[in-house]
């Protein structure tokens, strides 16, 4: 559970007409970028908008700010491969200027992208981040995603199994077992089997990769 009530600031900064410019211009770029975005693409987009606004409707944060940072959180993929939310800055600050969002205002979107980033979030981040990560988390944890969207990841970012499974445990493990896998409370009961098995699962692929018999299993069928 949460120790952290602090919000990034003023609310209702971010209008209804600049959300639905910036989703209309994600969405656009999404189907344009399609065969470049396997996994980060519009399905993934628009599940986190809808999972961070709920978690945002119940942690009290500002919620057209989450909206809109979901929106624009992973803009870092149509960039560059395989890069981190920095590499989306520039496009991300000149996807909210061009919808109106006000230069200040785009800046705390921008940080609370950078907050919620899995790799580097800790207990103390703002609730707007905490909205945003359990949403982008959530995706992580759905049983579903490593059987049917961990290929399109590999593909879409140019890296081995190996890298990604140790990418997965080396960044998750610790959030997990120090009890901020999840934020929110109701996520956490909800979803935390969901979060332990993909843990356990991503283990034993790293684990296994050590196996000669898997490792010639895998050559021989790539
Ligand atoms: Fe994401």
């Amino acid at each position: 559970m949460s120790t952290v009530t602090a919000s990034t600031g003023q609310a209702g900064a971010v209008s209804a007409q600049a959300i639905s410019e910036v989703g209309r211009e994600v969405w656009r770029l999404c189907r344009d970028l399609a065969p470049k975005l396997q996994f980060h693409g519009w399905h993934h987009v628009s599940f986190v908008r809808d999972k961070a606004v709920h978690f945002a409707r119940r942690n009290g944060a500002d919620v057209p700010l989450v909206e809109v940072a979901a929106l624009v959180h992973d803009v870092n993929y149509m960039v560059r491969r395989n890069s981190l939310p920095v590499d989306g800055r520039a496009l991300r600050l000149d996807i909210l200027a061009r919808a109106g969002v006000p230069e200040h205002v785009a800046h705390r979107v921008d940080r609370v992208v950078e907050e919620a980033e899995m790799r580097t979030r800790h207990r103390g981040i703002s609730r707007e981040a905490q909205a945003l990560s359990d949403a982008d988390t959530l995706f992580k944890a759905l049983p579903v995603t490593p059987v049917v969207l961990a290929p399109r990841y590999l593909e879409e970012n140019g890296i081995t199994l190996r890298e990604l499974a140790h990418k997965i445990v080396g960044e998750q493990r610790a959030k997990h077992d120090e009890g901020y896998y999840f934020y929110d409370p109701e996520a956490a009961a909800t979803y935390s089997r969901w979060a332990t098995a993909n843990l356990e699962l991503w283990s034993c692929i790293v684990e296994s990769l050590d196996d000669p018999t898997v490792t010639e299993l895998l050559s021989a069928v790539s």
